[in-house]
This record gives structure tokens, C-alpha cells and sequence, in this order.
């Protein structure tokens, strides 16, 4: 049986962004209004998240699994500042998205490690209705993980009403806008830039802004 975690590390709370003046880089003016958060801050703030979570985990055995797609950029970093062992599992989770609304849930990968008595970490690009994570920690935890927190990048709580899903570690909060970059997408786009950013109105609803 896993030896018992430690109460969670003191991690400053989460900043609520707002709109960035810093300016869009040239080659991503097309499609991108604002930044909203600059690549440095989110650097900054993934240290922190990384102190905290080692502080916790350290000595554990740590089987971090990370849902798929949007938590590639985060995860890379992440994992990278923990300096002790773990493991690495990667979950497939869809929502079937319509644009910009989430829909049903589908799994695309299931988990390849067995969780049973494990310290669980559940990785997440963004926590927005909870749906996706909700689902995901009720399966870990019929897997037999002996411990689960999940830990987000971003978080849009005014997509959820009060007492709805709240993750354990938190990079920002945003506010009611569909964000993209730094691993989030629209339609598998904007993966790769390296900062948070706004997307342009006329991208996702070209009709609205005829
Ligand atoms: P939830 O199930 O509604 O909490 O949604 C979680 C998933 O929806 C995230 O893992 C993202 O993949 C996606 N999502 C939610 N909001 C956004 C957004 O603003 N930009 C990009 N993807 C988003
Ligand atoms: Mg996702």
C-alpha cells in the first residue's frame, strides 16, 4: 500500500489573468487578438507549480498521467522540474467538441500503467464545465489509484456553478474566453505558440462578424 501524502504544499493562489498588453507576435497577428498570458509568466508560474508538487510527491512513488492533446506543452515542462523519480502515463480523452462548446466524452487512449495503490497526479491543459475531469478522476479512482489530485494549467470557473469540480494545483485563473497556445488548440490549431492568447472572433464564428 502507498505510504500516506503529506497535506499539499502552500502554493500562492492562483492569479486571475486579465488581457496582457503585451503585443502578438507578427507571424500569429492573423488569427490572434490579445496575449493573455506571456510565455515568461507561464514559465514562472510552472516553476511554482513544480515546487509544489515535488514537495509532495518527493520519496513517492508519483505516476503522473496527462491527458491528451493539450497538455503536451505544460507536461514537457513540468515534468522536467521534477528532480526525483516517477512514472508517465498518457490518457486519450475527447470531447467531441463543436466549436467552442464541449460535448461527450470519449477516451482515444486508455492508460497502459496499472494504477492499483498508486499516487495518482492527473495533468490538464484547462479546467473549464469540469466534465472532462470529473469523468477521468471517477475512472482512475475505480482503477484502485490509492491517492488522486489533478493539477491544471488554467482554470474558467465561471463555466461551473458553485461546488463544482476544483482541481488541487492551479496555474491561472482565466477569464469566460476560449483560449488558445501553449498546448490548448482551436479545431487542432495553436498548439505551438508559446504563450496563452485570444483568439480572433471572426476564426470560430466567421458569420458573426460579417
Ligand atoms: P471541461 O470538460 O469542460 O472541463 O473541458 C475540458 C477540456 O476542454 C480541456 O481539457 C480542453 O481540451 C477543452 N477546453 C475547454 N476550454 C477551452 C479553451 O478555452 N480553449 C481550448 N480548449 C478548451
Ligand atoms: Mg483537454
Amino acid at each position: 500500500m502507498a505510504s500516506p501524502l503529506p497535506p499539499r504544499a502552500s502554493l500562492s493562489p492562483a492569479p486571475h489573468v486579465r488581457l496582457s498588453r503585451a503585443t502578438v507576435p507578427a507571424g500569429h497577428r492573423r488569427d490572434i487578438a490579445h496575449v493573455l498570458i506571456p510565455e515568461k509568466r507561464i514559465q514562472r508560474r510552472v516553476d511554482e507549480l513544480a515546487a509544489a508538487v515535488s514537495a509532495d510527491y518527493r520519496g513517492k512513488e508519483l505516476v503522473m498521467v496527462a491527458l491528451l492533446n493539450g497538455t503536451v506543452a505544460f507536461l514537457a515542462d513540468l515534468m522536467r522540474r521534477m528532480e526525483f523519480p516517477l512514472t508517465l502515463d498518457l490518457m486519450g480523452v475527447s470531447s467531441y467538441r463543436s466549436g467552442t462548446s464541449s460535448g461527450e466524452l470519449t477516451y482515444t487512449k486508455r492508460l497502459k500503467l496499472d494504477v492499483r495503490g498508486r499516487h495518482v497526479l492527473v495533468i490538464d491543459d484547462i479546467l473549464d464545465t469540469g466534465k472532462t475531469l470529473t469523468a477521468v478522476t471517477q475512472e482512475l479512482n475505480s482503477l484502485g489509484a490509492a491517492t488522486l489530485r489533478t493539477c491544471v494549467l488554467l482554470d474558467k470557473p465561471t463555466s461551473r456553478p458553485t461546488g463544482g469540480f476544483e482541481a488541487d494545483y492551479v496555474g491561472f485563473v482565466v477569464p469566460h474566453l476560449f483560449v488558445v497556445g501553449y498546448g490548448l488548440d482551436y479545431a487542432e490549431k495553436y498548439r505551438n505558440l508559446p504563450f496563452v492568447g485570444v483568439l480572433k472572433r471572426e476564426v470560430y464564428a466567421p458569420d458573426a462578424a460579417k
